[in-house]
């Protein structure tokens, strides 16, 4: 790989994102003592045009409109979920909805995954996985008297699917997974893993929140189940 700068110089030239630079603040600075943000945790960069839609928000649709602007407010949900659903996801209209946190949208699926599988006891995730998922995932075992079955994975390498396969079977009940790890930026394959928990009879509930928009995501052909995934990335 050439690390040359005209070599960077050339790709930022031929990059088919680069004109979405400038929508965010701060990053058209280009000095010498500039902020190099690289950082991938949940704070991106701030959106040009973010201040002034909060402010409508707040002004505008709170301030003067007031529960006049509630009709609005909760068809969005709906509304930003379903450009979400053909523009991201690979999602039919009406399966995708914006509510609450990740955590919480997780908690909810899992319990109606579990509820829906009621003669098994063992819900699977990975060792690896992001910890709020694990405590999630440790939280509702503990209150339904379930176990947890924990896989691990490879730091470089991500989940390997026959230790995933090995850990599947007729007690699992819903196996929660990211599909691109936060650590590693390891992809899991969507399908393969669907078709294996199916074979086990069991449910996948998908975290895209690392996925969904920067890989692709064919939730309706690769037969997904359940999903949550986050905003703020
Ligand atoms: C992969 C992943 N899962 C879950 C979460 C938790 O999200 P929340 O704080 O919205 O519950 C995060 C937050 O960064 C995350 O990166």
């Amino acid at each position: 790989m050439d690390l040359s700068r005209d070599a960077a110089a050339d790709l930022d030239a031929r990059d088919p994102l680069a004109g979405f630079r400038s929508r965010f603040t701060g990053a058209g600075d280009d000095g010498p003592g500039r902020l190099l943000y690289l950082d991938g945790n949940s704070l991106g960069r701030l959106p040009a045009d973010t201040p002034a839609a909060v402010a409508e928000v707040v002004q505008q649709e709170w301030g003067s409109g007031l529960i006049g602007s509630w009709a609005d407010w909760v068809q969005r949900s709906r509304r930003i979920g379903d450009l979400l659903a053909a523009g991201v996801l690979g999602a039919r209209p009406g399966e995708v909805l914006l509510s609450d946190s990740t955590s919480v949208n997780l908690y909810k699926l899992l319990v109606a995954a579990a509820d829906a599988r009621p003669h098994r006891d063992v819900l699977v995730c990975c060792a690896d996985d992001f910890p709020t998922d694990r405590y999630v995932v440790a939280g509702v075992a503990g209150s339904r008297g379930m176990t947890v079955r924990d896989v691990p994975a490879d730091i470089d390498d991500g989940l390997d699917l026959d230790v995933l396969a090995a850990a599947l079977d007729e007690r699992v009940a819903v196996v929660v997974l990211s599909q691109v790890a936060y650590r590693s930026g390891a992809l899991v394959d969507i399908a393969a893993v669907t078709r294996l928990a199916r074979d086990a009879g069991a449910l996948v509930v998908w975290d895209l929140s690392h996925g969904a928009g920067a890989v692709p995501a064919d939730l309706t052909a690769a037969g997904a189940d359940l999903a949550v995934g986050c905003t703020y990335k």
